[in-house]
């Protein structure tokens, strides 16, 4: 049987992960992991471990035991927080990653996903379509340890034959799971305002445009590139990946299509200072090339879909 393991399975992208991995594969091949416990009972069908992935000791016994198959790991400290909490954010985002691919060097895991991000790009990277190749001049500590992670998936890779796989993600919308601490979270907390029926506060510009992508499509990616063989992946630093581009006024205008009475007001924060150096769309042909990538949502139905979602979840939870 196929055995899988969740690093950082009670994260914004942990759940939805786990939650596709499971119905891909079942409840029992998949092992989930986190320091704190999953609060979704779905994801909690599977067995947990509780662990602190930056434990070089625990996290390698935990994988020697385990022999898993593919292990998805996601632990992390997002852009907002690691500018808040740089040495921690260090030592989680990069310690965290060697442990995994000591393990994998060690022959305990088959194959590895580590996500990396749009936060590789920066400063003097273009800022329109965005090339694979582009220059990387990440101007945040997460971007630094994302840039730094990939060169160390590369180097596993082409020195010991680490099977490991990546994806820059832009910014992750989906409403099964909220983030924190990144850049691009007002993406979802927008659309939990609006279907609350309040106004929003954005802490970005208005015309701040970012990649983005509906959490769907980008599971879907994931699970695409993990069952990819290996010999189609020509990238093993990090897979860029594009969905859409917005700004936060476009997606104003857009759940207006629906509440013609929502009010966004603009009081741009320290994040704003992150997003500005970030690019406005990426330019994912390496992707769509090698392992037939395709977006299939965007803005207008993932509107739909996020305010019916959210208004269904919150009138479940008051009845
Ligand atoms: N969504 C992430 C963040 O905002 C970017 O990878 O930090």
């Amino acid at each position: 049987m196929t055995k899988i393991l969740v690093i950082g399975a009670a994260g914004q992208l942990g759940i939805e992960l786990v939650l596709a991995l499971q119905a891909q594969y079942g409840v029992d091949a998949v092992d989930i992991s986190d320091i704190r416990v999953p609060e979704d009972e779905r994801v909690m069908r599977s067995r947990f471990l509780h662990l602190d992935a930056t434990d070089e000791y625990t996290l390698s016994k935990a994988l020697e035991d385990g022999r898993y198959e593919a292990v998805y790991h996601l632990a992390a400290m997002l852009s907002a927080t690691s500018e808040i909490k740089p040495l921690a954010a260090w030592n989680l985002n990069m310690q965290s990653l060697l442990n995994v691919l000591e393990a994998a060097k060690e022959g305990w895991v088959n194959r590895i996903f580590w996500p990396s991000s749009i936060a590789v790009f920066g400063g003097q990277t273009s800022k329109k379509s965005v090339p694979q190749e582009a220059l990387l001049d990440p101007m945040t500590v997460y971007g630094i340890s994302k840039q730094a992670g990939e060169y160390w998936c590369r180097y596993y890779h082409a020195k010991f034959g680490v099977d490991v796989r990546s994806i820059r993600y832009p910014g992750l919308i989906g409403h099964r799971s909220e983030p924190g601490g990144g850049t691009t979270d007002y993406a979802v907390e927008i659309y939990y305002a609006a279907a609350a029926g309040q106004s929003y506060t954005c802490f970005l510009q208005a015309n701040q445009a970012l990649p983005m992508m509906y959490m769907d499509d980008a599971v879907r990616g994931t699970l695409e590139l993990m069952e990819t063989s290996a010999d189609r992946i020509q990238v093993r630093t990090s897979y860029n990946l594009g969905a859409m581009s917005f700004t936060p006024i476009e997606v104003t205008n857009s759940i207006q299509q629906h509440l013609p009475n929502f009010n966004v007001h603009f009081k741009p924060d320290h994040r704003q200072g992150i997003a500005k150096n970030w690019p406005e769309s990426i330019d994912d042909t390496a992707a769509r090339t090698d392992w037939g990538w395709k977006p299939k949502i965007l803005l207008p139905e993932m509107t739909s879909i996020m305010l019916n979602a959210i208004r269904k979840k919150t009138q479940l939870a008051v009845h």
